[in-house]
């Protein structure tokens, strides 16, 4: 990627898509009837599909809807203008590919290539229709089940559009949908209903959900897979917030953890591996400059709760890759 901060953004152009009656509705809908966790999906959507130079989605923009393209446009445009240090969306562009790399690598190391792929708030996450390395592997997307409903809506209408460069294709073997709750305590059967093997290999993605639920639950979620390690290769890719981030919005955020590198262990992880934004494996050449919030943060020690310089909290996001396996289990 080149140097980022010296180049024009590009123009913000609404796809016609947007204009159709029935996408129109939904994003409206969306956004007088949906909460801010369910939201969350749109936002994230446009934060990816504003980042386009990096990260090919073309799908983001649909789900996105126009209110949340231009919100974060505008920020962007600002950022840009005020020589920000960081220009907004970074940290999900930088996360996206993240989970990207780690997803590709899990797949092609010895969990192998036909693993099971898990993505838990799956939102409007279109990974099963942008990545290759899913060619070989069946993908289950939970959430919400207007959520997904509202996904598949998009997705039709891209499907049925006179613009090819909508139409989506499936890269990954297969794609069930799971509607589900993950606060109840029936995700899992309604995950295996749909086909999920609990004896297959499988990667479980957890990009930008995990902080939404409550302790207990996510807890119970963590252990839940944790617990698949006794029976298959199992790898966790998730996103962690310490408890300064979570103050961002108190009514929003709930779980938290501070070391998620010794909590993962506790609960039967092998091998686990945490990455901060803006490490060597999570920048991929969007945060040059040394100064930006990222690089100071990573350069002060984590228990380290409020910036020396001007004492703003310590917001961290915390990017985990673990695995286990029933002959590596930790005793
Ligand atoms: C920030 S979005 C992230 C979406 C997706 N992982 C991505 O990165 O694009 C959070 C998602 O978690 C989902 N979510 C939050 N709480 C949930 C719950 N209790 N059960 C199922 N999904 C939930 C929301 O509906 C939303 O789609």
């Amino acid at each position: 990627m080149s140097n980022q901060e010296n180049e024009p953004w590009p123009e913000l152009k609404l796809p016609e898509l947007l204009s159709d009656d029935t996408v129109r509705a939904l994003h409206a809908a969306i956004e007088s009837e949906w909460d801010p966790a369910r939201r969350s999906a749109c936002q994230t959507a446009a934060g990816r599909a504003l980042w386009r130079q990096v990260i090919q989605d073309p799908l983001a923009e649909l789900f996105a809807g126009e209110t949340y393209l231009k919100n974060v446009y505008e920020k962007i445009k600002k950022d840009k203008l005020n020589k920000a240090r960081e220009i907004s969306g970074v940290i999900l562009a930088v996360r996206t590919l993240w989970f990207d790399s780690k997803l590709e690598m899990a797949l092609s190391s010895s969990v192998g290539g036909g693993a099971q792929v898990v993505l838990l708030g799956a939102g409007m996450d279109a990974r099963a229709y942008r990545l290759k390395c899913l060619k070989e592997s069946s993908v289950f997307e939970v959430d919400f089940p207007e959520v997904l409903h509202a996904k598949a809506t998009i997705l039709d209408a891209a499907a049925n559009s006179n613009n090819k460069n909508h139409h989506p294709i499936m890269k990954a073997k297969s794609l069930s949908r799971v509607a589900a709750d993950l606060t109840e305590d029936d995700w899992l059967e309604k995950l295996q209903i749909s086909g999920f093997e609990p004896k297959k290999s499988t990667v479980w993605i957890l990009e930008g959900i995990i902080y939404y639920l409550s302790h207990f639950h996510a807890m119970k979620v963590l252990n839940i897979i944790a617990e698949k390690c006794n029976l298959t290769n199992t790898v966790l890719v998730a996103d962690f917030m310490n408890k300064q981030a979570t103050t961002l919005s108190n009514s929003t955020f709930h779980f938290y953890c501070d070391w998620p590198d010794q909590l993962l262990p506790s609960l039967g992880f092998s091998e686990v591996n945490l990455s901060q934004i803006g490490d060597p494996d999570a920048h991929f050449g969007l945060l040059q400059d040394p100064l930006n919030l990222f690089n100071k943060l990573r350069n002060l020690p984590r228990s380290i709760q409020t910036q020396p310089d001007d004492g703003t909290p310590c917001c961290r996001l915390y990017l985990l890759q673990a695995s286990g396996s029933p002959n590596k289990t930790i005793s």
